[in-house]
C-alpha cells in the first residue's frame, strides 16, 4: 500500500516521468544489461536500438504508476504485456533487477531534483506493479504447463517441413521432438522461438503467429524474410537461408489475447497488410469449420502476387465457404496480375473504398500489418463509428500508439 503522501509524489512526478521517460529507459537499458549482461539473451536488440521496447515499458510503469489507486482500470494491459512476458519466459526473480536498475535511472536522470522521498514513492509503486505482473504471470505459467499436452518453458521441435509461399515469406511446419500431442491454441496466438545462431554472442528470441488452424500434430509459423542487405533481420534471414528440415528450434506454449471470439455470430472483418496475414489465416480456417454460419470478409493488402503469401489457399477456403468473401489489395500489381485479374483492387485501403465495400462499419474487425497500414485501418474504422471493442489488432512488436486510442 502507498500512503496518501506517495500517492500525492507519484501523481505530482508523473509528468516529469513522462517528460524524460525515454531518456530515464534508455539510461535504464544501459545499466540493465551492464550489470546483466545475461538479459541479453531475452531482450530483442533491435526493438532497442529502434527505441520501441524503450517506450512501450515507460509508458506503462508511468500510466500503471498513475492508476495506482484503481489498477483493475489497467488489467486488460497488464494481461496483454503479461502474455508477451510468460511467452519469452520472464520469471520473478527479474523483477527486482529492472526495479533496482530503474530507480537508479531515475535517479541518475533526475539528479537532485530526484530526493528520497520521491524515490522511495516510485520504488513502493514499482513493487506494487511488479507484484500484479508476477502474479498474472504465475497463473499464465500454471495454465500453460497444466493444460492437455502443455509444458514449462521452452520445448525442443524440429522443422518438419519448409514450403515457400511467395518471393519474401516461407513457412515452417514444427512438431515436438518428444511426438507428444500438441496443446491447443487459440487462432490468432504466438510462439516465441529461441535460437542460438552460430557467430552470434547471445540467443535471439522473436515471437511467430501460428498461420495454420489448430491441430495436434504440429504448429505452422510462417516468415516474412527482412531485408538481407541489411545487417539486421538476424532470425529471420537465418530461418529463410540456413535452417533445414529436421533442425531443432526450442518453442514456448502458444501465447496472445488477440483472439477472435468463437462464440459471438457478428459478421467478421479479417484485414491484414503482408506477412500480417498469419494470424488471420488462422482464424479465417478456425471460423469456417467451427462457425459456418457467421459471414466473414476476408481482406488482404500486399505489393503485388509475387509476395502474395497463400493466395491458393485462401482461394479455397473462399471456393470452399459460401460464407467467406475474399477481397485482395494490390498497391504495385505486375502486368500479368492484371492480365489474369488477380486482385480485386489497386491502391491502399482507405475509409472510402472500405465503406463501398463493407455493408456496415457495425461488424467485429481484427487487423495486422506494417504500422501506417494498422494507423490506416484504425483510423478509418474509429472515423466510421465502429464501437471500440469491436475493434482488435496485433502489432509484429512492442506495442505502439495508434492515433486515436493510447495503449498503454
Ligand atoms: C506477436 C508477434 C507476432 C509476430 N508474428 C510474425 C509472423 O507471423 N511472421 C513474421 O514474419 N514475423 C512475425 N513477427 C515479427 C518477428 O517476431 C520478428 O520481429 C521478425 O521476424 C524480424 O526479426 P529478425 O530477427 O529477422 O529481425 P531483427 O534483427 O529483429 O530486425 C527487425 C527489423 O528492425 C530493423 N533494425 C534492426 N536494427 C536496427 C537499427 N539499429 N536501426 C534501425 N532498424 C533496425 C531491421 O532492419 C529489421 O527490419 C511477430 C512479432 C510479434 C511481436
Ligand atoms: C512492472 C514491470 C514491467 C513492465 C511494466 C513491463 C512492460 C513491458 C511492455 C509494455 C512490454 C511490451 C509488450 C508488447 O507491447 O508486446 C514488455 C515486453 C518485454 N518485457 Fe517487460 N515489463 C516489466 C518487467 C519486465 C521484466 C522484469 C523483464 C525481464 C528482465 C521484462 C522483459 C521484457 C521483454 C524481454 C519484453 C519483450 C521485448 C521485445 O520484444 O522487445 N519485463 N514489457
Amino acid at each position: 500500500m502507498l500512503t496518501s503522501n506517495q500517492q500525492e509524489i507519484i501523481k505530482s512526478t508523473a509528468p516529469v516521468l513522462r517528460e524524460y521517460g525515454t531518456d530515464i529507459t534508455t539510461r535504464f537499458y544501459n545499466l540493465l544489461f551492464t550489470n546483466n549482461p545475461e538479459l541479453l539473451n531475452i531482450f530483442n536488440q533491435a526493438n532497442q536500438k529502434q527505441g520501441k521496447q524503450q517506450r512501450a515499458l515507460a509508458n506503462s510503469i508511468i500510466a500503471a504508476a498513475e492508476n495506482i489507486e484503481q489498477l483493475e482500470q489497467i488489467m486488460p494491459v497488464v494481461e496483454q504485456i503479461a502474455h508477451k512476458h510468460r511467452s519469452i519466459g520472464i520469471l520473478p526473480e527479474h523483477y527486482p533487477l529492472v526495479g533496482e536498475n530503474l530507480l537508479q535511472a531515475i535517479k541518475d536522470v533526475l539528479g537532485d531534483n530526484a530526493t528520497d522521498e520521491i524515490l522511495n514513492a516510485w520504488e513502493a509503486a514499482y513493487s506494487i506493479i511488479a507484484d500484479i505482473f508476477i502474479q498474472v504471470e504465475q497463473n499464465m505459467y500454471q495454465q500453460a504447463e497444466e493444460q492437455e499436452n502443455g509444458w514449462q518453458g521452452y520445448k525442443p521441435f524440429y522443422i518438419d517441413q519448409i514450403v515457400i509461399e511467395s518471393d519474401v515469406i516461407t513457412s515452417f511446419y514444427l512438431k515436438p521432438v518428444d511426438q507428444k500431442p500438441l496443446p491447443t491454441f487459440e487462432p490468432g496466438q504466438y510462439i516465441s522461438v529461441q535460437l542460438s545462431i552460430p557467430g552470434e554472442t547471445y540467443q535471439h528470441v522473436r515471437q511467430y503467429s501460428l498461420s495454420d488452424q489448430p491441430n495436434q500434430e504440429y504448429y505452422r509459423i510462417s516468415i516474412k524474410r527482412e531485408d538481407e542487405n541489411d545487417p539486421n533481420g538476424v532470425v529471420s534471414n537465418y530461418l529463410h537461408h540456413q535452417a533445414k528440415e529436421g533442425d531443432e528450434v526450442p518453442i514456448t506454449v502458444p501465447a496472445g489475447d488477440f483472439t477472435v471470439d468463437l462464440s459471438d455470430q457478428q459478421p467478421l472483418v479479417l484485414i491484414s497488410g503482408g506477412v500480417g496475414i498469419t494470424p488471420m489465416l488462422s482464424m479465417l480456417k478456425t471460423v469456417t469449420e467451427k462457425q459456418p454460419e457467421r459471414e466473414v470478409t476476408f481482406i488482404h493488402a500486399a505489393r503485388n502476387s509475387d509476395v502474395h503469401a497463400f493466395s491458393q489457399e485462401l482461394s479455397a477456403i473462399a471456393k470452399e465457404n459460401n460464407q467467406v468473401r475474399l477481397l485482395t489489395v494490390y498497391s504495385d500489381p505486375t502486368a500479368n496480375d492484371r492480365e489474369q485479374k488477380l486482385f480485386d483492387y489497386e491502391g491502399k485501403i482507405s475509409l472510402d473504398w472500405l465503406k463501398q465495400e463493407l455493408t456496415s462499419s457495425n461488424q467485429v474487425f481484427y487487423f495486422c500489418g506494417p504500422n501506417t497500414f494498422m494507423q490506416t485501418i484504425h483510423e478509418s474504422l474509429t472515423e466510421w463509428g465502429t464501437p471500440e471493442d469491436q475493434i482488435h489488432f496485433e502489432f509484429f512488436g512492442p506495442k505502439q500508439e495508434l492515433k486515436s486510442k493510447t495503449l498503454v
